[in-house]
Formats: C-alpha cells, structure tokens, sequence
C-alpha cells in the first residue's frame, strides 16, 4: 500500500460498522453481524480516511453530533465515521425495498422472487445520490480513491465520476452475480450496468461473477469489451473487472491469548445447552436469511437422526440464527416457517433432556460465537447461494487446536479455496446428512490434517491481501494516468 500513501480514501457502504443505541443505562454500542462489516473494518482501521454509512442505531445521531458531525469508531480512532440520515420512506424505499426486495433475490438467484417497484427505484436513485453528495462533500482533492460496497450503491460510482471525474472508484459486490437471463429481468438492468461502469475497478469474489457480469454487459449494453485484460470500456471509461476473494482479519497473538481453552469452551457451552458430556455438537451461525439454506440444513439433521437412530440423543446443532430484515415479509414469514420446523423436528426426535435444534434466535457477539465455534466438533455452513461468505472462514479461524470439520456448500464462493471441507449440495439433504455423519466419525488425524490446511488458506488469504491486491490495481492505474496525462 506504499503507493497510495498522502492518498485519500473514503469507503461507502450501507451497514456501519457501529451501532449505537440508548438503553436504560446509557449508550451500548453493537456490532451488527454483517460479512461486509467484518471484513472492511480492518481494511479502514490500517489506511485511515473517512467511512461514510447509514447511521441507523437510536442514538447514532446524538454520538455524531457530539463530534461534530463526523464520529469516531470508538476504541478505534484511525479513522472517521460520517452518517447518512435516511428517513423512514427512503430507508423503506432504498434499504428494504430495492435493495433487499429487488437486489438481492435477484443477484442470488434463490427462488424468492424480486420485488420492482417504481417508488422503491426512485428512492434508491435519490439515496445513491445522496451518498455521492456526501462522497464529494468529504473529497480533499479531486482524485481521492473511493471504495464502494455492495448492491446498495450500484448508481453511486456514476454519479461520483460525474463530479469528481479524476477520483478512483473501486466498486466491491459483495453478492453474486447472476447470468445474464436472470439479471435481465430488472426493469433498470440498463441504468444499474451503466451505474456500476463509473467504477475505475469492479470488484467480485469470484471469476465466474466476473463472467457473469462481463457476460450481462455484453447482453445489454453498447460497450467495448476486452476480454483478455477484463476490461469494459463504455462510454469512454474503462473498468477493470477483477475477482478478489475477501476474508477475514486472522487473528493475532494479543486476540488469542484471551480466549478461553477448547475445552473449557466446551463444557461452558454443553452445560449452557444442557448437553451430555459424551454428545456431540455441531455449530451454524448465519444471519437469519432465507439464502443461507438453514431449512435445508435442519432438514438434514432430521434425515441423519432418521436413517442413523444411534446419534438421536448423542448429536445437537445449535443455530445462531441472527435477526436481520424482519419487517420484510418475505423474511418474517422464512423465520417463523424455521421456528414451527424445529418444533416439529424437536419434538419428533427430543425427549426429556435432549433436544436436537437449539435455535438461537438472537444477535451473538464475536466472542460469544467464538465460544461456540471452539465448542463444536463441526461446523454446518449450507448456504443456497452466496457471495463469498466469512462465517466459514471465522470457523477455521477460531481452531487453533487444528480439531472440527467445516461443511460447507459448493454455492459459496468460499468453497472454491476451502477444498479441505466436506463440501455439500445444500439442495441434496441425504448428502449433507452423510457428510454430518462423516465429520462426527472423522478420525482426529484426518481432522487434524484438514483443519491445518485450511488455516494455512485463510492466514494467507486474509482480508489485507483482499484490499492489497485491489488497492494496489488502483495504484497502478492512477500511476498510469499520471503519466499519460504527461505525453
Ligand atoms: C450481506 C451484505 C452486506 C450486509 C450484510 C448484513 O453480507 O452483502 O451488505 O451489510 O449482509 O445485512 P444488513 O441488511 O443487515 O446490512
């Protein structure tokens, strides 16, 4: 990152990474579960510069304006934390409308269908826009670098290029991208493609969304594309469209050395949930979203139980299940459907003193759910469709005991690198109950032997290689620039 130093750099994306709240005693300050946030708060704490968010916590405004108008993430001084007050029609019309009713079952191709509504397009137009005033408004010069995250801004990178032509954008989606015949049916394909062509770098996670997207232009748009550098030039920009794989920070000594020894996590964990000592116990945790394949996943301890009655009493999964979205019908309705399933599945299987689903309904911090990733003998990671997805990652992350399987679903771009896994079809739930079965009869050498490669993996692959290698892109194009911009 040497080249960029003297440079400014402004993040946009939706979620804060703090959320600040009144209660009874006081202001408590929450960490909301978002991949997104896990990942580029680090990123920010390292390179400094000013993150521009949603402020949606009660008392985010009053903590704000007590530093004059830009916080300071608290502990964590590195950099400047600027809120975008939304009001209630345009985080309805922006936020749960377009985005979460239209974006994102569209880009995860998860059989809900998307929502297009009219109004929701106009609010997610006039709040990309609000951003971009405020991206501008905090510019020092006139080719700051800009990182945008996720679908929430997909017209934001035009409308910054439109004021500040020199800036360089960098664009990160943090969903998938679908094909070009289910992106085709968005009413604004058009102004979205063109939106996201602002950007100087279009970031993916994977290759094949990069193809998927290079792909969707292709279909939809007048537009040069040079398919062996990756470039699309419209409307005479370029953009590069590359994949990085995000991650996670890997944790440092200083972490390590506070947490708690496996086992004592263990037998904290099973007297919690009431777990015989000799049982085994397999951990989820997720945002509660109906593309993380959680109905599936419990579906599949149902079937495990079923064709192998020696672990009815001797297997628990317990469910973090975070609440996200709820005043969306589409995930209300998912969430009550997945409360009724693990009655039934509980009382079918359960008797006094056990239960097979523990569902946790309830927001978990970091170090609550590390506790239970140390507890667990294997991890169940079953998402239908997914960008990347870090919960795998953190998993593997919180072993260094090098013990546990890691499940995981070939739909996440997680498991193109994690092929040390048991990697599942979430879709084929006689296979997700015989790999469960594999996991908790593997050997501790071969668990040992796959959880070592996996950490070597995701330590390399860390989240500062992620920003690394898309912040030095930029600086290679602006250095570029700079001296074409001499001849
Ligand atoms: C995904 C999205 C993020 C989002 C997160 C949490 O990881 O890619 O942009 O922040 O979910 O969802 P929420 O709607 O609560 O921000």
């Amino acid at each position: 990152q040497t080249q960029l130093r003297g440079d400014q750099v402004i993040v946009v994306s939706n979620r804060e990474p703090y959320i600040h709240d009144r209660t009874a005693d006081g202001i408590a300050v929450k960490r909301p579960a978002s991949g997104l946030v896990t990942a580029v708060e680090p990123v920010m704490r390292a390179c400094s510069g000013t993150w521009i968010a949603h402020g949606s916590g009660s008392a985010d405004r009053d903590v704000v304006d007590a530093h004059d108008r830009v916080g300071l993430p608290p502990g964590h001084e590195e950099y400047a934390l600027r809120r975008v007050w939304l009001t209630t029609e345009e985080e309805q019309g922006y936020y749960y409308g377009f985005a979460n009713e239209g974006m994102w079952p569209l880009c995860h191709v998860a059989h809900v269908r998307p929502v297009f509504r009219e109004s929701d397009w106009q609010h997610y137009r006039a709040v990309n826009q609000r951003f971009a005033d405020a991206v501008v408004a905090e510019a020092r010069s006139e080719d700051p670098i800009v990182l945008v995250q996720d679908y929430h801004f997909a017209l934001l990178p035009a409308m910054v290029r439109a004021k500040l032509p020199r800036a360089t954008i960098l664009t990160f989606w943090h969903i998938p991208w679908p094909n070009p015949e289910s992106f085709g049916i968005c009413p604004w394909r058009r102004e979205i493609l063109e939106g996201m062509l602002g950007s100087t770098i279009l970031g993916f996670h994977t290759r094949f969304h990069c193809k998927n997207f290079i792909e969707t232009v292709d279909r939809f748009l007048e537009a040069r594309i040079e398919h062996e550098h990756s470039v699309i030039a419209a409307g005479g920009e370029e953009t590069l469209i590359e994949s990085y794989p995000i991650s996670i920070e890997w944790p440092q000594e200083s972490e390590r050395s506070g947490w708690k020894p496996v086992e004592a996590c263990r037998r904290a964990v099973f007297a919690r949930l009431g777990l015989a000592r000799d049982s085994y116990l397999a951990v989820g945790v997720d945002r509660f979203d109906y593309t993380k394949g959680i109905l599936e996943r419990f579906h599949a301890v149902e079937r495990l139980l079923e064709k192998r009655p020696e672990w009815v009493g001797r297997f628990s999964l317990v469910q973090v299940a975070a609440p996200t979205r709820s005043a969306l019908e589409e995930y209300h309705s998912f969430q009550e459907r997945i409360q009724r399933v693990t009655q039934r599945i509980n009382a079918r299987f359960g008797r006094p003193g056990y239960q097979p689903i523990h569902l946790l309904a309830t927001h978990h911090d970091h170090d609550a759910v590390n506790e239970l990733f140390r507890a667990a003998d294997a991890c169940l990671v079953t998402s239908l469709h997914d960008g990347m997805n870090l919960v795998c990652k953190e998993f593997v992350a919180a072993r260094d005991d090098e013990r546990g399987v890691l499940i995981l679903s070939r739909f996440a771009g997680a498991a193109r690198e994690m092929r040390e896994a048991l990697v599942v079809n979430p879709y084929h739930v006689e296979e997700t109950a015989d790999a469960l079965h594999r996991a908790l009869t593997m050997p501790g050498s071969e668990q040992r032997e796959r959880m070592a490669s996996l950490r070597m993996t995701v330590q390399e692959f860390n989240v500062y290689r992620w920003a690394g290698r898309m912040l030095a892109d930029a600086g290679r194009l602006r250095l570029r620039e700079r001296i074409q911009a001499r001849v």
